[in-house]
């Protein structure tokens, strides 16, 4: 019988509930068993847990002979590997899991991982665009559903969910984040983090969530993917880690760093940001794994002379699991053994890895993330797309409804046309991260119309303008099709006879995500040029936007009487978008991120410091030395916080509760929301700060709170929120927390641009 079997027996007459029960390393039951197993294992036991492979054949097949596959089953097989990555499907796992129990010589199990980013199989909305519902409650169902589906696929980690802040469009990954703002993305984080591993992560559909890229990767240089960071202490505490600060604190399992460097040192190899701050300052007792291959991507850095150097300063950063670098399996043991790398280093990652497989429950059942059964019962099932249809719908942002073009009115006979080669793409709704998805099995745009528009309306599609061409996933350039404008004709003249155009443009899935950077965000192709020529015959055109990251196309924004921005929704996109369309669901989405007019005003985002030189309305309007652009507003096209309703609502009688407040103290501010539209609906409503006078400075808004309200037609509701010490304060330079006295303004609005304004001091 193996050592580890022995050693569980004896620790289960300890008492193993205890041990599911609780948290990490707070759970005393775990640490004993971390530190029995530590104890049994050799030098080449300890290093292979900290190994992280990709899988290279098919786990349900035979070992092909003399390549990468052979050895890897050979390494599994004695312990010298800890966790695999893209081995999915209860049999491939099952398998690849068998051969670490059964013949490694402790038979620690293997973690697997796998990027599920919005969904496994049932598609979510991308998560950028499910962030634009600000329904922490759907996002959190989201994030739970995608855990089951791959739960009972063997995997039991997911490298999920991203949150890093971007004020970038032109980086392609910021499809997988949730936006600007550091208070939304930190609640929406532990949304994720909640969905994926559950109260407890021996739940029995649970799986350990990640918090990536640590740190600050989404503020790359000119968004150019991989690209080098500057960032400000300032932003570093106040923007960029509130999230992953947040995640840690709602016992997120793991962190991943980052490709990018931090302050002159990769994030990798970075003992600020993962040993003083991540597992120092914050407690973090989970794993750190590193990107892939970024252990060694150190050298391409210039930071370290050779692969030995990388591991050692990566392992003592606090990098605990090498993805895909083969740094630490090849250098580890020997870097331990001449005293280059102290084994107490060593000792604390292999401790967090064994933690985690003991509060997923790994080691009273390897075999229990795996069910082929379930696999068939849960992966795609009614109940989990009608929840993606539930998120997607939510999803959408209402810009622009111009002479209430929308809701369409189903009743009536109308004549629709349908243009954009987008509206019967049934892949790119998929977006792009999309797990085991399959490849164009959304429901289409046109399609979810035709099944949800009854009888008196007649869809017509022409797709007009061409794509995408190529080979999309991997091409270096995604290739847009050439467009000889073939099809510009026919879709001019189905617009002419029709009521009404639904002209659907936008982004290829795969046009947004890693290694997706593009200088350029307004729309590839004839798009534009043709909905010019469209709007000339018909005046009634609504404009379907569906993209995954802000778009910029002022004169498409300008122009357009009606627009949906719709993003890439995910398996259900067609029957959502229809949903909102035929006023089946009033759309409620807010803008996560600032739209700008021009590439040039980039980055631009809301809760930006003020400048000594602002815009002031008493000044001659031709006065040259302000901070302003001759070419251009300031202002973004839409702010942050934006959407429309189909209904409208006012706010009313603001009111503070008190002007003046100790700092313990709490203070209520109320305003009274109506609908005083012709729908039901619901609305978002923010509650945004301003610290005026602060050292150092504070942003002139900053997002503190937001509570998403139900109204129907003709009522009203009296919102309150409670304003605390918490409410108010900000990360110094030392990172801490800190509120200080002085004269604040609360504000309520429907966005970042439209609130009101009380004053509030502190004393
Ligand atoms: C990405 C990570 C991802 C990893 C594994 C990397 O290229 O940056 O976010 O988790 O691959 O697929």
């Amino acid at each position: 019988m193996k050592i580890l079997k022995i050693l569980s027996l004896i620790i289960l007459l300890v008492n193993i509930k205890s041990a599911r029960s609780q948290g990490l390393a707070t759970n005393r039951m775990i640490e004993q068993k971390v530190d029995s197993v530590l104890k049994l294992m050799n030098l080449d036991e300890k290093v292979g847990q900290l190994v992280l492979h990709t899988g290279f054949w098919e786990f349900t097949g035979p070992i092909p002979d003399g390549n990468r596959a052979s050895s890897e089953a050979d390494k599994i097989k004695s312990g010298k590997i800890g966790s695999m990555l893209n081995v999915v499907g209860a049999m491939s796992t099952y398998n690849a899991q068998k051969m670490a129990v059964e013949n490694s010589r402790l038979g620690i199990p293997l973690l697997f991982g796998y990027d599920v980013i919005h969904g496994f199989k049932t598609m979510f909305p991308i998560p950028l665009a499910e962030s634009a519902s600000w329904d922490l409650d759907y996002i959190r169902l989201s994030a739970e559903i995608a855990a089951k589906e791959t739960a009972v696929s063997g995997v039991n980690w997911t490298f999920a969910p991203m949150m890093d802040i971007s004020r970038d469009p032109r980086w392609g990954r910021g499809m997988e984040g949730a936006g600007e703002d550091p208070y939304l993305a930190s609640k929406i984080s532990v949304a994720r983090v909640k969905g994926f591993q559950s109260d407890n992560l021996a739940n029995r559909f649970s799986i350990a969530a990640t918090a990536k890229h640590f740190a600050a990767y989404g503020f790359i240089e000119a968004g150019r993917e991989y690209n080098t960071v500057e960032i400000s202490n300032h932003t570093l505490h106040n923007i960029v880690l509130p999230p992953f600060k947040a995640a840690v604190d709602a016992g997120v399992a793991s962190v991943m760093n980052s490709f990018s460097d931090f302050w002159g040192i990769p994030a990798t190899a970075n003992s600020y940001l993962q040993r003083d701050l991540l597992k120092g300052k914050w407690g973090f007792d989970g794993l750190v794994v590193s990107d892939w291959g970024s252990i060694a991507e150190i050298m391409e850095h210039g930071y370290a002379e050779d692969l030995a150097d990388a591991a050692k300063v990566s392992l003592e950063a606090g990098s605990d699991v090498d993805m895909e670098s083969a740094a630490y399996e090849t250098q580890l043991k020997s870097l331990v053994e001449k005293g280059v790398v102290s084994m107490d280093f060593l000792d604390d990652a292999v401790r967090r890895v064994l933690r985690i497989k003991f509060a997923l429950g790994l080691f009273d059942d390897p075999y229990r993330y795996g069910n082929a059964e379930e696999e068939q019962k849960f992966l795609l099932s009614d109940v989990h797309l009608k929840a993606s249809r539930e998120v997607a719908k939510r999803s959408i942002v209402l810009l622009k409804n111009e002479s209430n073009l929308l809701p369409i009115n189903a009743e009536k006979k109308q004549k629709i046309a349908v243009i954009g080669k987008l509206a019967e793409d049934k892949d790119s709704p998929l977006g792009n991260w999309r797990a085991k998805a399959v490849s164009n099995s959304a429901v289409s745009l046109l399609e979810g119309l035709k099944e949800n528009a009854g009888s008196n309306l007649t869809i017509n599609y022409e797709k007009g303008y061409e794509l995408t061409s190529g080979d999309r996933i991997f091409s270096v350039n995604l290739t847009f099709a050439a467009d000889d404008g073939a099809g510009f004709k026919n879709a001019i003249s189905l617009a002419k006879k029709s009521d009404l155009v639904l002209y659907v443009m936008g982004e290829d899935a795969l046009q947004s995500g890693e290694g997706r950077s593009q200088v350029d965000v307004s729309l590839k192709g004839r798009q534009v040029e043709l909905l010019k020529k469209v709007l000339e015959v018909n005046k009634n055109v609504i404009v379907i936007l569906m993209n995954g990251r802000p778009v910029i196309e002022p004169w498409v924004y300008e122009n357009a009487p009606a627009i949906l921005e719709v993003w890439h929704l995910g398996s259900q996109a067609g029957n959502a978008i229809a949903d909102v369309l035929l006023g089946k669901y009033n759309p409620s989405g807010k803008l996560p991120v600032t739209i700008p007019r021009h590439a040039g005003q980039i980055p631009i985002y809301y809760n930006y410091l003020q400048n000594g030189r602002p815009f002031d309305k008493n000044r001659d309007p031709k006065f040259v030395f302000w901070s302003h652009y001759n070419d251009e507003k300031n202002s973004p096209q839409y702010p942050f916080g934006y959407g429309l309703s189909y209904t409208s609502f006012s706010y009313t009688d603001m009111k503070l509760e008190k002007d003046t407040i100790g700092l313990s103290d709490t203070v209520k501010v109320h305003v009274t929301i109506t609908n005083n539209g012709n729908y039901d609906g619901e609305e978002i409503v923010q509650l945004f700060i301003r610290d005026v006078v602060a050292k150092p400075m504070r942003p002139v808004k900053e997002l503190r709170g937001f509570n998403k309200i139900s109204l129907k037609k003709g009522q009203s509701e009296r919102v309150s929120f409670e304003i605390t010490e918490k409410t108010l304060g900000s990360y110094g330079f030392d990172g801490n927390y800190s509120t200080k006295p002085g004269l604040f303004y609360i504000m309520i609005g429907s966005n970042s641009e439209d609130v009101q304004l009380k004053e509030l001091t502190i004393k």
